[in-house]
């Protein structure tokens, strides 16, 4: 079942300037993006900083209004509605940030962030909605005591459960996950990630995982969409992607991967080199002469690229 399509969007930005800080311009941050999330999948969005994943996912939550295009969730064109005709919606798609540190008011107690969402969509008791908290922080793998905590009384990877013990209460349906565990220590991340997906078989939870980390999309995604420059070059399971890229962006994207191993560490500068060159060289192919990537071709039933 499809429960989000996401039809040709573009989100661009003003620039102003001039004298009488006019529009001059436009940052073109996405700019005509589509694809679907099939109910239960993880679907990641990779590319380099700067390429639109994040505007992507704040315009699905509507964080940014789009330019065009359709965004339909459970069959629902949600574009252009209001934000009191988007309540319904809004606690079946919640979004996870990436900076555990941020995203949690300091000045507020665990109870009272956790308790935020229940508290503008729900009416429950004060010991209700204790009762869920508590419920919640011991789900995540924090002591369900630590309620009258504040922010800075925990690690990194014990705010991120934080945040997404937040994100859960309202038992939503998509969950957008923007680099969630980029501000992680390595050694917390796949403790995150595991758990992350240990969620989403309990709550039969689906996925929009961004990222840039090539190592975390393998592990976490179904399905991979690479961005550049606001538009998708690629898009295939994880399997197309990294066994069979055909863009020369992925193919440079893999390629920028760092190795850890000694051996595979001159194995990959070789590669590197002959990926530059051959970017140089099919650049034309792949780019139209404003350097944007085409539309999206089917080349096999999974397996999308962007060519003329
Ligand atoms: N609120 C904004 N106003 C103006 N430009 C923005 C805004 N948000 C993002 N951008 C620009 O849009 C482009 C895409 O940004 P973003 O979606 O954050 O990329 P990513 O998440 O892939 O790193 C960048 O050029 C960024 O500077
Ligand atoms: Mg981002």
């Amino acid at each position: 079942m499809t429960l989000l399509k996401v039809e040709d969007i573009k989100v661009y930005f003003p620039i102003r300037g001039g004298l009488f800080h006019t529009v001059v311009d436009h940052v073109r941050a996405v700019d005509g993006v589509s694809f679907e999330l099939q109910k239960g999948e993880t679907y990641g969005l990779v590319g380099e900083s700067g390429s639109g994943k994040s505007t992507t996912g704040k315009a699905i939550v509507k964080l940014h209004q789009v330019t065009a295009g359709t965004i339909t969730f459970q069959g629902k064109d949600l574009t252009y509605l209001s934000r009191g005709e988007m309540k319904p919606f809004r606690k079946d798609i919640q979004m996870i940030f990436q900076d555990p540190y941020s995203s949690l008011n300091p000045k507020k107690r665990v109870l009272d962030i956790i308790a935020e969402p229940i508290r503008n969509f729900e009416r429950v008791s004060v010991t209700e909605e204790r009762k869920i908290v508590q419920q919640y922080l011991e789900r995540v793998g924090l002591n369900p005591d630590s309620i009258y905590k504040y922010p800075h009384e925990f690690s990194g990877g014990q705010r991120q459960r934080i945040g997404i013990a937040r994100s859960l209460t309202l038992k939503p349906k998509l969950i957008i996950a923007d680099e969630p565990v980029s501000a992680l220590d390595v050694s917390v991340q796949a403790q995150v990630l595991n758990f992350l997906q240990d969620l989403q078989k309990e709550f039969q939870l689906t996925y929009l995982f961004v990222g840039h980390d090539l190592g975390v999309i393998r592990h976490m995604c179904d399905r991979i969409g690479v961005m550049y420059r606001g538009r998708l070059v690629e898009e295939g399971t994880s399997q197309d992607i990294y066994k069979n890229p055909q863009h020369i962006y992925t193919k440079r994207l893999m390629a920028a991967v760092p190795d850890l191993s000694p051996d595979a560490r001159g194995q990959k500068i070789g590669l590197r080199k002959q990926v530059a060159e051959e970017y140089k060289q099919l650049y034309s192919t792949f780019f139209d002469e404003n350097g944007r990537a085409y539309d999206l071709k089917p080349i096999s039933a999974t397996h999308k690229v962007a060519l003329p």
